[in-house]
């Protein structure tokens, strides 16, 4: 057992183990130097070589818990027939959902499109030490809805006045969304993530329809195949309790307009992920950020906790930062 696995399903408060969410990213020069040269980063992400040294590249230099796979949760669209592409600075372009083309992707077409992703997946966990948890993950449906159907332009009228259709997608979602995370453990992940980071859109009764219902049934099946898993569902604020009780992931992942107390509090008998703000990093001196650090790990000192932030590290963060906050943490270590 992993020490991730062993606060995930054991609630363990003696150790706190520690991984960032974006660890290999634009903020490593080596990840900017891959990606210099590859420009296209859906082929990227289905290229098993370079996907397995960029997984392992936040290892090298820092004593994290856990690698997660470098991949994204737009995969699942572009598998599904609608192509994805991320230019510069603009973060990612869908082209126009077809629903012809959507509704007709198999199953069996749908794995052999993210086959490269499960061979990564079992090249990584051979090179992986075994005390280190190797991270899936996937988006839940609606923040894939989001990007599918491009709801920031759109506006959110949009998931009303297509309500049928949006509903029809979810399902189908939801899923291809356990077929792709049942393959990755299959592969060699021991723990999994759902990223919703666009729940916090979802208004009143929506919030159950298209949150709180679709990551349950995720987590179920997660559950029925022995897969320990951790809900970040951002943005929901005091609905976070709800969604504990509701969902009852293994581990919650908190944003950062979610105070630790309040956590601690309200989201008991559950493991908790994260919280402190990516943007301290790059705002304050590194004896505020470290003080920060402590904070977090004073607050839940005896709750089961994995440090993380709220969100994913930023781009222009120093590397250095990320290495004396894991020292820090696992310093605190009984
Ligand atoms: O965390 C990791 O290190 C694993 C890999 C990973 C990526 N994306 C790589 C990536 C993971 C887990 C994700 C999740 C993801 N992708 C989410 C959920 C988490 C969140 O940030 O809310 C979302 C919404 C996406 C979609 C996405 N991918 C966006 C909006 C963007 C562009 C903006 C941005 O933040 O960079 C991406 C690009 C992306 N995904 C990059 C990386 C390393 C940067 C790509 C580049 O080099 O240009």
């Amino acid at each position: 057992m992993t020490f991730i696995t062993k606060v995930l399903k054991e609630k363990d408060v003696t150790c706190k183990p520690v991984w960032f969410m974006r660890q290999a990213g634009r903020y490593l020069p080596e990840f900017r130097e891959i990606r210099r040269t590859n420009q296209n980063f859906i082929d990227l992400c289905l290229n098993p070589d370079l996907t397995e040294k960029i997984t392992l590249q936040p290892l090298q230099r820092f004593k994290l818990d856990a690698a997660i796979i470098f991949s994204d949760i737009l995969i699942i669209p572009h598998a599904l027939g609608q192509k994805v592409v991320f230019e510069k600075d603009l973060g990612p372009t869908l082209s126009e959902f077809n629903d012809k083309i959507f509704f007709k992707i198999s199953e069996k077409e749908f794995t052999k499109k993210l086959n490269p992703v499960y061979e990564a997946i079992r090249k990584t966990r051979k090179s992986l030490n075994i005390n280190k948890s190797l991270i899936g993950f996937s988006g839940a449906p609606w923040t894939l809805i989001y990007y599918m159907f491009n709801i920031k332009d759109k506006g959110y009228d949009f998931i009303k006045k297509q309500k049928n259709l949006i509903l029809e997608v979810l399902e189908k979602l939801s899923i291809f969304i356990n077929i792709h995370l049942n393959k990755q453990k299959e592969a060699g992940v021991d723990v999994v993530q759902i990223f919703d980071s666009w729940a916090g859109l979802l208004e009143n009764e929506d919030l159950n329809r298209y949150c709180i219902l679709p990551n349950k049934k995720i987590v179920t099946n997660c559950k029925e195949n022995d897969i320990p898993t951790i809900c970040f569902p951002k943005g929901l604020s005091d609905n976070y309790k709800e969604f504990a009780k509701q969902v009852k992931p293994d581990g919650i992942s908190i944003d950062y307009n979610i105070k630790p107390e309040w956590a601690a509090e309200n989201l008991k008998k559950i493991c908790i992920q994260g919280g402190m703000d990516p943007k301290i990093l790059i705002d304050q001196e590194e004896k505020k950020v470290l003080h920060t650090v402590d904070k977090y790990l004073e607050v839940f000192h005896n709750c089961p906790y994995i440090f993380n932030l709220g969100h994913g590290i930023l781009p222009n963060t120093n590397p250095e930062l990320i290495k004396k906050i894991t020292e820090r943490v696992k310093k605190n270590d009984r």
